[in-house]
């Protein structure tokens, strides 16, 4: 599925992001950066131990919720990693939202400044972080939806989404904003 957003395209496949061969492909890190399972585990596991050699070198304090940063790729296919901090599901009563969007958000601005244009995410604290599906798909699309327009770059974003589930949650959640005056 795909939508067009001004000159930017935004899709959504079924995949698996460490095989992706975008410019930037992001990192669903956790706040020490110190690696862990799902994508992060494939990431690294992936691109090999320079990645986390140059998180500990330029990131020694981590990385805040909500905030991301770039390292080289390694092996990776891609040309480098964003490492973005979604937040932890706590039940929605602790800025969950705003961390979310900043998330994403941080991410593109990060992947502009290297600069990127095109870019995968994954679907950022889904996982092990527990957030619910519909509602993360609602904040990643409508965010990223937004800094597209307003920024006009990177050229392409791609959602690769690792089940079935989860890209049906996605592909909900970016009809209405197909049907936005400035999608098509
Ligand atoms: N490619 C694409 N998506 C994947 C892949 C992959 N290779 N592996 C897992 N996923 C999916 C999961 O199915 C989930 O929907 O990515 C989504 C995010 O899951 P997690 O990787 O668990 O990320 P998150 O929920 O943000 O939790 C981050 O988990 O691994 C640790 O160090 C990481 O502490 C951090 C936390």
């Amino acid at each position: 599925m795909q939508a067009t957003i001004g000159a930017c395209k935004l899709e959504l496949v079924i995949g698996d992001i460490t095989r992706q061969a975008a410019d930037a492909i992001v990192n669903a890190a956790n706040s020490r950066l110190a690696g862990g399972g799902g994508v992060d585990g494939a990431i690294h596991r992936g691109g090999g131990p320079s990645i986390m050699e140059e998180t500990r070198r330029h990131y020694p304090q981590g990385c805040p919720t909500g905030d991301a940063v770039a390292t080289g790729a390694g092996k990776l296919p891609a040309r480098c990693v964003i490492h973005a901090v979604g937040p932890i599901w706590k039940g929605g009563q602790n800025q969950e939202e705003s961390l979310l969007a900043s998330a994403y958000w941080r991410s593109l601005e990060v992947a502009s400044a290297q600069p990127c244009a095109s870019i995968a995410f994954p679907s950022l604290s889904t996982g092990a972080y527990a957030y619910p599906l519909q509602q993360a798909a609602r904040i990643a699309l409508h965010t990223v939806a937004t800094y597209l327009r307003l920024h006009g770059q990177p050229q392409l974003v791609r959602f690769v989404l690792f089940d079935e589930r989860a890209y049906e949650a996605y592909a909900d959640a970016l009809t209405p904003i197909l049907s936005e005056n400035h999608c098509r």
